[in-house]
């Protein structure tokens, strides 16, 4: 399902370090300058209970956390922030950037986890009652690039950014495939561009999707 609404809902996807929330801050900016009301949030959060399961699932020190279940915290997280938060921005004629969306799941415990992407993108399309990005901007990443990056400075990694560069190679192979699965619906950028450059591609693939009237970009 597309969006039925004047707003217009853009997801960042990418690995970790991929520069997700850097270019979420530089088109929230570029837009805001323009007049428009933006809403920045991100997955997993964006509510007080998909906070609370965010830290749930990415901390360290819950003990085992099993796939299915993973998967899961995901999905829950994800159906409220939809509801609570990117439905009713977007009816109110907002752009939503969100940084991180379904195939976040889909590549992380789709395939990452092995619990298959199919199955991973129906708990997902049923928690968020179809509501699909009008644009998903793929930072594609080089894992070990990301690594150095988010790990520059001692930050600590939390649980999934942790696991093995394997890990994270299927993750980048799995995001990839989504895009050339659905191509006129992604922006698919090398993450290693300077941030200026990134930022520019991404403003002009935007600038005519705000142009559009409401229901034509269903
Ligand atoms: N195009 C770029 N070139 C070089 N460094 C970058 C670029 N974009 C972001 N960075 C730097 O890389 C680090 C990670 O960027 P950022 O936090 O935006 O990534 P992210 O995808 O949101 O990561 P995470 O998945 O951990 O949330 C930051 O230190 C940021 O300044
Ligand atoms: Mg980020």
């Amino acid at each position: 399902m597309t969006t039925h609404n004047p707003g217009l809902f853009i997801a960042f996807e990418g690995g970790d370090g991929a520069g997700k929330s850097t270019q979420a801050a530089e088109l929230a900016s570029a837009l805001e300058s323009r007049g428009l009301k933006v809403l920045r949030t991100r997955e997993p959060g964006g509510t007080p209970i998909g906070e609370k399961l965010r830290s749930l699932v990415l901390d360290h020190g819950h003990g085992h956390i099993d796939a299915h279940t993973e998967a899961l915290i995901f999905a829950a997280s994800r159906a409220a922030h939809a509801s609570q938060v990117i439905r009713p921005a977007l009816e109110r004629g907002e752009v939503v950037l969100t940084d991180r969306y379904i195939d976040s799941s889909v590549a992380y415990q789709g395939a990452g986890r092995d619990l298959g992407t199919d199955a991973v993108r129906n708990i997902n399309e049923w928690a968020t009652s179809g509501l699909q990005p009008d644009l998903t901007v793929l930072l594609d990443v080089d894992p070990e690039v990301g690594r150095r990056r988010r790990t520059a400075g001692d930050a600590a990694e939390d649980r999934l950014e942790s696991e093995a560069d394997e890990f994270h190679a299927r993750i980048r192979t799995a995001f990839l495939a989504l895009a050339a699965d659905r191509p006129e619906r992604y922006l698919v950028l090398p993450a290693h561009l300077p941030v200026e450059k990134l930022a520019l591609r991404i403003l002009e693939r935007v600038e005519p999707l705000l142009a559009l009237p409401r229901g034509v970009r269903a």
